[in-house]
């Protein structure tokens, strides 16, 4: 499974992405305004640390279908690791399958149902990202809503990717982990905590302790 960063913390990228864990970013409109900075410079930022390693969303932010086709283009042409975020809103679809047709990579964001990804997958999106946290939040069970994504996509062989996306807690890592989902982004709170068992330091500092009673200077 493939790890992606859903932040657009450029500081926290460049620590992580040479560990190779990462294998892409997901940025969307709050991430960027959250950040505070220059959005451009940001992605192009961002864009260049990731190129050895993987893509780069950037979200579209225009509205009307003419303004996000266009925007779709320019966001494209900030870097060769571009995937373009558009919303799975009806009023997009022609816009993606032009987009599509184009050769630029999209990434169907806001997805929330096996309907809207069976749609998005006839489109021939890059990325599928079905939004677990938020359905959770409305009292649905977002788990099960990729899990079904999951067995659609590889029933009818389409060629997008599953990407599990508003992702808030290490067990939901472990859940889609083993649905085998193609990629999960996670926060990056979330991306540390996976790191984390307290029997490790536990255990580091039991070893410690035993080894520091042989009294032994060098070793080997
Ligand atoms: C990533 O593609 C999404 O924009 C992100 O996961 C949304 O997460 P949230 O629902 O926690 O804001």
């Amino acid at each position: 499974m493939k790890i992606f960063l859903d932040t657009a913390n450029l500081e926290f990228i460049k620590k992580w992405v040479p560990t190779g864990l990462i294998d892409g970013i997901t940025t969307n409109p709050t991430h960027l305004s959250k950040e505070g900075k220059d959005p451009v410079k940001q992605v192009k930022d961002i864009c260049k640390v990731m190129k050895p390693y993987g893509d780069v969303s950037i979200e579209v932010t225009e509205q009307s279908p003419d303004a996000v086709y266009k925007q779709a283009h320019e966001i494209s042409k900030l870097s060769d690791n571009v995937v373009v975020k558009i919303p799975c809103a009806k009023e997009y679809y022609d816009v993606i399958r032009r987009l599509v047709e184009d050769g630029i990579k999209i990434n169907a964001t806001l997805v929330f149902n096996l309907e809207q990804s069976l749609l998005m997958a006839k489109l021939g999106v890059y990325y599928i990202s079905p939004f677990i946290g938020r359905l959770n939040d409305i009292g649905e069970d977002g788990l099960h809503v990729v899990e079904e994504i999951k067995i659609m996509l590889s029933m009818y062989q389409y060629g997008s990717k599953l990407l599990a996306a508003s992702v808030r807690t290490v067990g939901t890592v472990h859940s889609v982990m083993l649905f085998g989902v193609d990629i999960t982004t996670m926060p990056t709170n979330v991306f540390e905590k996976m790191m984390e068992h307290p029997l490790t330091e536990k255990g580091m500092e039991k070893f410690s302790t035993d080894w520091k009673k042989l009294g032994i200077k060098k070793f080997p």
